[in-house]
């Protein structure tokens, strides 16, 4: 990060998003503008348009960072991650609950000591901001250090971020476990002292029903009823034998939902990481309660988890309760455009496309909207924060190359992106319309 400096305008190619799009060439979904400005105003969005109607009104001394074939779109928004597994990613050879035993819960041991928490919160955000995201929702480790870390990190750096410690009582190492009543107090202490505290919001963070006691559950459902405002996040049917394990546990559960349910923990702010194995009857109360199914499609493939039914959730999931996420480190990438182009290959598994325009929308706008933050980010639009990322669709030789035969189509490019793009692809990232990431050193010429 070179120039720490706030310009006051960014100028480039602008993709504005003005509806969730229905498919491929939905062009009424969007508008494109060719040279736009973004115009900022302490942090947030004050105007955006054409650069020719723009910039005249803009102070002779103003700095405008400009990217050419820049293409501006809102930061993008991971809404399921795990911050205490950036040292998971590429762990050998298991599915999920193996996985989480032979390599998860070791590392995040290492999350008891402040200082590692610290230096792993730097890298994270780092990692986030050259991968050109801007908001996430994250799982901690169990200690209320890591929460410490993370926030006090993202607050440094200005980001709306969500994340909570994880709550978990049973079937894991003793370091890494809370009770039914330190979960409750931890919570409640983290909770106060982060929730909305500047861009900071806090998630009650049950792990999942293996790890959480009936009483723990009921703590954390006492935590929903104190605390309507916040998010809850867990992960729900990722994995076969997850389910049976779940079924063995709460045998007088209807099913793995159920569980969740019966606790009152479902709603509209609840994230539900996965979701992969539902019955009807589960979607249907998805549908009902407006909670919403997270989507991680490498993480999905990388631990052999099965193919995310995105068509069987549409057909009965009301419109902005689908996320689309990373799931670091059982996922493989950081980068949302890899995220995208993963999400694509699921579902063509699936016997169903996933164009560039859904994907795009779904990593800004779509992700926004599942958080309940669509006032705040995901669009370019007055009002909202300036988090920007810009994206340079010949970032690699063979982007550049097929960029050849694709040179003025949106969709193309963006489908490009979306398949072969990744940190490489991000050229700039702002926060609060401050340079937070440059690729290459400089924001843009002048
Ligand atoms: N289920 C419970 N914990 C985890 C986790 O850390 N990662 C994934 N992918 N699934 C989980
Ligand atoms: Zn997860």
């Amino acid at each position: 990060m070179t120039q720490p400096s706030t310009p006051s305008a960014i100028r480039g190619r602008l993709l504005i998003f003005l509806a969730p799009p229905a498919g491929a060439g939905d062009s009424a979904s969007y508008r494109y503008i060719a040279d736009g400005l973004v115009t900022i105003r302490d942090g947030r969005i004050a105007a955006v348009g054409e650069a020719r109607d723009l910039l005249g009104a803009l102070p002779a001394d103003t700095r405008v960072d400009h990217h050419p074939d820049g293409l501006i779109v809102p930061g993008f928004i991971d809404p399921h991650i795990h911050f205490p597994q950036t040292q998971v990613i590429a762990s050998y050879g298991a599915q999920l609950l193996e996985w989480l035993q032979k390599y998860t819960f070791v590392e995040e041991q290492r999350f008891a000591d402040p200082h590692h928490a610290a230096e792993q919160a730097r890298f994270f955000f780092d990692e986030l901001l050259r991968n050109g995201t801007t908001t996430a929702t994250a799982f901690c480790s169990v200690h209320p250090a890591s929460v410490d870390a993370f926030f006090a990190e993202s607050e440094r750096r200005g980001m709306a971020m969500i994340a909570g410690k994880v709550m978990m009582d049973r079937n894991a190492p003793p370091a890494l476990t809370d009770t039914a009543e330190t979960g409750y107090e931890d919570t409640k202490a983290l909770l106060a002292k982060w929730h909305r505290r500047g861009r900071q919001r806090y998630a009650i963070t049950p792990r999942f029903a293996i790890t959480s006691t009936e009483a723990q559950l009921e703590a954390t459902a006492a935590l929903a009823r104190e605390f309507p405002d916040n998010h809850i996040q867990t992960h729900l049917s990722e994995n076969l034998a997850e389910i049976e394990t779940v079924r063995s546990l709460f045998p007088s559960a209807r099913g793995y939902l159920d569980v969740y349910d019966r606790y009152g923990l479902l709603g509209p702010r609840t994230l539900l990481g996965h979701s992969i194995h539902l019955t009807d009857g589960e979607r249907r109360r998805m549908a009902e309660t407006g909670s919403v199914a997270v989507f991680c499609p490498t993480s999905n493939l990388f631990l052999g988890s099965g193919l995310f039914n995105l068509d069987g959730l549409i057909r009965q999931t009301p419109a902005g309760r689908i996320a689309l996420a990373t799931d670091v480190g059982g996922g493989t990438s950081f980068s949302m455009l890899r995220t995208a182009g993963e999400a694509y290959k699921v579902l063509q598994l699936n016997g169903r496309s996933f164009s560039a325009l859904e994907a795009f929308h779904q990593m800004t706008a779509g992700n926004a909207a599942a958080l309940g933050l669509a006032d705040e980010v995901g669009t370019l639009a007055p009002g909202r924060y300036a988090d920007l990322v810009v994206l340079d669709a010949r970032a690699t030789p063979a982007m550049a190359n097929r960029m050849q035969r694709i040179d003025g189509d949106l969709e193309e490019e963006l489908f490009l992106l979306m398949t072969l793009g990744d940190d490489r692809a991000v050229r700039a990232t702002y926060v609060q319309g401050r340079l937070a990431h440059a690729r290459d050193g400089v924001a843009g010429a002048a």
